[in-house]
């Protein structure tokens, strides 16, 4: 285990220098194609390329080094997971998924596999810049519309001017998608919430993925005079969003399994002196069964129209996500099983509630997930960690399922 804990502490370490690459000094901030993903990109390349691997950048801007077969007709593994951050962020949501991967070619030292195996480290999975998540996984599974390019950030910078600054060509996009010879995915990563900690396990593998809806829901009113409007005469858009917001929470807590968020609000024109004329709320929805995702969702709508109506306001919805729950395969997350029982740790079986890459590659390919725990249930937050004896044991699991993989290769 010693072998492990010092190739675990290497990953901490590796997690924690890739964190000082950020938008916002003393914070981890890195959306996607930002100036500070160039020095990601820098790093992990050169770890990725002296461990043996081809490295390049994609057009999508998916980092992928890749750890040849001696044969080359081989099937191809991806391992990987996302390299951009929420603002403020941990400093391993994804991070660690790219790190343990490149680690796991380490720990192989040299010794060339029956498959390829490719590192990716996707280029956006939060969605924070355009609102859309997923834009680099959806370029590795070739499902990356035309129509993303044209995404707007706050700045008024499309997708595509973003990639082009970024010094990547978006008419190469069609590139990045995997060829025929993808066999599967697995992607490593922090739990991000209190399960394990509380079962008191290191590791889990993952069932489903729930399926999650985001929308932005804007409320406008009338702006007038904060002094000289009597509150019966008033058209307040932030008042009719707060009265909202408040109920979204309460069908949240009234809905089992059910979580709704509303993380984001832009009020205008923002000054205390004048009522508000419009205030725009993010909403995210989730839930393992997309029925009552949907329900749950429309009937936030409705309770929306409604106290829009009584407060003579009007009221807009933006789907921007509706992303399907996503089980994972059964025989992959049966082999990391496997492979966690077999190298002592048996590992928990649990529904992921954050979204992630491996949602996405199962479009194209087999995809599984191995969870590591979040001590003190925390993620999205600079307190987010890991414990190294956790890393060890999922490095440990890693490499013994790249071995399972081999051996079945062999017969
Ligand atoms: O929000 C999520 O589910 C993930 O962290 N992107
Ligand atoms: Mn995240
Ligand atoms: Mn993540």
């Amino acid at each position: 285990m010693e072998y492990f804990l010092s190739a675990a502490n290497k990953v901490i370490d590796r997690c924690r220098l890739l964190a000082g690459f950020t938008e916002e000094p003393g914070g981890i901030t890195r959306k996607f194609l930002s100036p500070p993903m160039h020095a990601v990109h820098d790093e992990v390349g050169s770890w990725m390329k002296n461990a043996g691997m081809e490295v390049s950048t994609d057009a999508a801007g998916n980092l992928r080094g890749i750890f040849r077969s001696d044969k080359p007709s081989a099937p191809r593994l991806f391992i990987g997971s996302h390299l951009d951050t929420v603002p403020n962020a941990g400093a391993f949501d994804g991070i660690l998924g790219v790190v343990i991967g490149v680690a796991l070619v380490e720990l192989l030292e040299g010794r060339r596999l029956p498959f390829h195996l490719e590192v990716v480290g996707f280029s956006e999975e939060e969605g924070v810049r355009f609102g859309v998540p997923f834009l680099g996984s959806l370029a590795l599974v070739g499902h990356f519309s035309e129509e993303l390019l044209d995404h707007r950030d706050l700045g008024g910078i499309t997708v595509r001017e973003a990639i082009q600054s970024y010094g990547l060509d978006p008419e190469k996009i069609g590139e990045a998608e995997a060829g025929p010879d993808a066999m599967g995915y697995v992607e490593f990563h922090i739990e991000q919430g209190p399960v394990l900690e509380s079962l008191k396990v290191p590791l889990s593998v993952v069932e489903t993925i729930v399926g999650q809806s985001r929308l932005d829901v804007l409320f406008e009113g009338k702006a007038n005079h904060a002094g000289t409007t009597p509150m019966n005469l008033r058209q307040d858009a932030l008042a009719g969003a707060a009265e909202w917001i408040g109920a979204v929470e309460r069908e949240a807590c009234a809905t089992n399994g059910l979580v709704a968020t509303v993380g984001r609000l832009e009020v205008r024109p923002g000054a205390g002196n004048v009522i508000p004329e419009s205030a725009q709320a993010s909403l995210d929805v989730r839930h393992a069964y997309d029925s009552i995702r949907k329900n749950a969702v429309s009937g936030l709508l409705e309770l929306a129209e409604e106290i829009a109506e009584r407060r003579d306001l009007t009221v807009t919805a933006e789907l921007r996500v509706d992303q399907a729950a996503v089980p994972m395969d059964r025989q992959g997350t049966s082999a990391l099983e496997a492979a966690a029982i077999a190298t002592g740790h048996r590992p928990n079986r649990m529904n992921s509630g954050a979204g992630h890459d491996a949602m996405i590659l199962a479009r194209r390919m087999p995809a599984a997930m191995l969870f590591l725990r979040s001590p003190g249930g925390i993620s999205h937050h600079p307190e987010e960690a890991v414990l190294v004896e956790d890393v060890a044991a999922a490095l440990q699991v890693g490499l013994k399922f790249l071995e399972q993989l081999e051996a079945s290769h062999a017969r």
